[in-house]
């Protein structure tokens, strides 16, 4: 057994440091007293659907509180999990100076959850996006919004729980893919990709596969809502895998109509304009999606590398968030740790030497060692930041889940300091 630890926080001390330890209780966890949270059945409990078995949407709205996806969505059919849960909705308090704290500590947090404060709502997912789309991106999350930092993580679910969640967030079945879908007969693709140019479009969203679209003013809106609306807007290539020809239009008429608190502006478009603009976005010739490249491994570092360093550029920078103390937080040392999102407790404490020496809990149930080398010869710390980049690139990845869970990936510098600081036998 680990000893107990005080309830510390290395960024809050002194007076402030129970009280915001209290608050950031929830910070990244396991939401026991939630009510709106349950226990994670082990994946292996749920046996594989039959492909002709008719999902079951009741099961997939249970599902999402076993996932918690009321952490990071609004929008679920489910109260919003309590604030001090909530991923989101705590980083956006501390960004728009509502979080209470002094202020030098939300100086430091601020400029690092800037870019972690915003997830698109799920409110009308029915109107906006197939069950086809949403099955498949839940078991294979990819960047849809160049602009948002935060991802969607890749959460255990098998394949007939996505299928359930999918039928629960789109009741509707999805019509049969038609080559020319009736409602966009006659649509002129010419004057789709015009007004593409003109109506402010580029200035919120990319495209790509097909030539850059300019920017131009978009309707007027105060600046908040634009900045909200340019983070969340997302890369139209996908709308043809996410959409129908009748979702595009009706969105296009009139967005607040679908999702009222949505931050895209109304377009200022004829019906035939809709129609036209519609067609080149779900028709117009798409060049294949730009590589991404794998990452580059740098070799191993020559120079000494020490535990401090790594662990101010790496772990307590972007990892002990999720994989705190066993007993931060009452107990609750944050998804990678106490478990949380739909994981069981891995065990694995990255907030100091020794909780990294202490390793994780295997899918037996037993401690092993993160610093156990694959038949690569590349240790499991490393490869599960390798296999975060693989998740990005849509690649194959193997039995190790993509770290940091849900953010963008490490950079190759940021990798090698790591691997350099294990192949120097881990120094303290
Ligand atoms: C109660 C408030 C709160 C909650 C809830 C919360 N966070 Fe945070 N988060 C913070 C603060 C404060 C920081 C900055 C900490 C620092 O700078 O040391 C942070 C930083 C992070 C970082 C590191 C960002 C970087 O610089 O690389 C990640 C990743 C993160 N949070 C993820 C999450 C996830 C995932 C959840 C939900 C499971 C969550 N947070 C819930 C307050 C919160
Ligand atoms: C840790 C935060 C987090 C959790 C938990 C989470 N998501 Fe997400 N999800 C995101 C983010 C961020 C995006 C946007 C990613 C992007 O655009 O690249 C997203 C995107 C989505 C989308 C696409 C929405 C759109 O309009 O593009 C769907 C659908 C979705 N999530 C469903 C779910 C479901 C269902 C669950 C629970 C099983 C869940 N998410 C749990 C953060 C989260
Ligand atoms: C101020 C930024 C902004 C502008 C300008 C803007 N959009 Fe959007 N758009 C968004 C956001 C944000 C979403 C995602 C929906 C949401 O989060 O409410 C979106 C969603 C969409 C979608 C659905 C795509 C998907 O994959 O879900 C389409 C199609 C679309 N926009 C087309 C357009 C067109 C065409 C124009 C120009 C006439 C335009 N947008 C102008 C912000 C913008
Ligand atoms: C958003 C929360 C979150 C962040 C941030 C995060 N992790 Fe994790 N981590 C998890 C969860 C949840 C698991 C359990 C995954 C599972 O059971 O498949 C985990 C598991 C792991 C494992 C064990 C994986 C395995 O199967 O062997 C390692 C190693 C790991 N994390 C390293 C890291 C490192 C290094 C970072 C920072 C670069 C990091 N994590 C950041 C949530 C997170």
């Amino acid at each position: 057994m680990r000893s107990r630890r005080p309830l510390a926080v290395t960024f809050v001390r002194g007076a402030w440091g129970l009280t915001l330890a209290a608050v950031l209780a929830g910070c990244p966890s396991k939401p026991k007293p939630d009510p709106a949270a349950k226990e994670a059945p082990p994946p292996s409990a749920t046996p594989l659907a039959p492909a002709e078995a008719a999902p079951d949407p009741a099961r997939g709205k249970e599902l999402v509180l076993t996932f918690q996806c009321n952490r990071c969505h609004d929008g679920t059919g489910h109260p919003a999990a309590a604030d001090n849960k909530h991923c989101v909705h705590c980083h956006k308090k501390i960004v728009d100076d509502r979080f209470e704290a002094p202020a030098a500590s939300i100086a430091r947090w601020k400029p690092r959850v800037k870019e972690l404060a915003d997830a698109p709502s799920l409110e009308a997912t029915n109107k906006r996006l197939t069950r086809t789309w949403v099955t498949r991106y839940l078991l294979q999350p990819s960047d849809l919004r160049p602009h948002l930092h935060q991802f969607m993580p890749r959460l255990p679910l098998t394949p007939s729980d996505a299928r359930d969640v999918a039928a629960y967030l789109v009741p509707d079945v999805d019509p049969p893919a038609a080559a020319a879908p009736a409602e966009l007969a006659g649509a002129d693709l010419g004057k789709g990709r015009q007004l593409l140019e003109t109506k402010g479009c580029g200035s919120c969203h990319v495209f790509t596969g097909v030539a850059a679209i300019p920017s131009s003013a978009p309707p007027p809106m105060d600046g908040k809502q634009f900045a909200r609306g340019h983070t969340l807007a997302p890369d139209l290539r996908f709308v043809r895998e996410r959409m129908t020809a009748a979702k595009v239009i009706a969105w296009l008429e009139d967005p607040k109509a679908v999702v009222n608190d949505t931050a895209m502006p109304k377009p200022a478009l004829s019906k035939a304009e809709v129609k036209d603009v519609a067609a080149y976005l779900l028709t117009a010739e798409l060049a294949a999606a730009p590589p991404r490249d794998e990452p580059a491994r740098l070799p191993v570092l020559t120079r000494k590398v020490t535990f401090k360093e790594v662990d101010e550029k790496v772990f307590h920078r972007t990892c002990w968030h999720c994989h705190s103390e066993p007993d931060y937080a009452i107990g609750d040392g944050g998804p990678g740790n106490s478990g949380g999102l739909g994981f069981k407790p891995r065990g694995l404490n990255l907030s100091d030497y020794n909780g990294i020496a202490a390793g994780y809990v295997d899918d037996k149930g037993e401690r092993a060692s993160v610093f156990a080398k694959d038949d690569q010869g590349v240790p499991r710390l490393v490869r599960a930041l390798l296999a975060r980049h693989d998740e990005e690139r849509g690649a194959e990845t193997g039995p190790v889940r993509g770290m940091p869970l849900g953010y963008a990936p490490l950079s190759a510098e940021e990798i090698q300091l790591v691997e350099s600081w294990v192949a120097q036998g881990r120094p303290r």
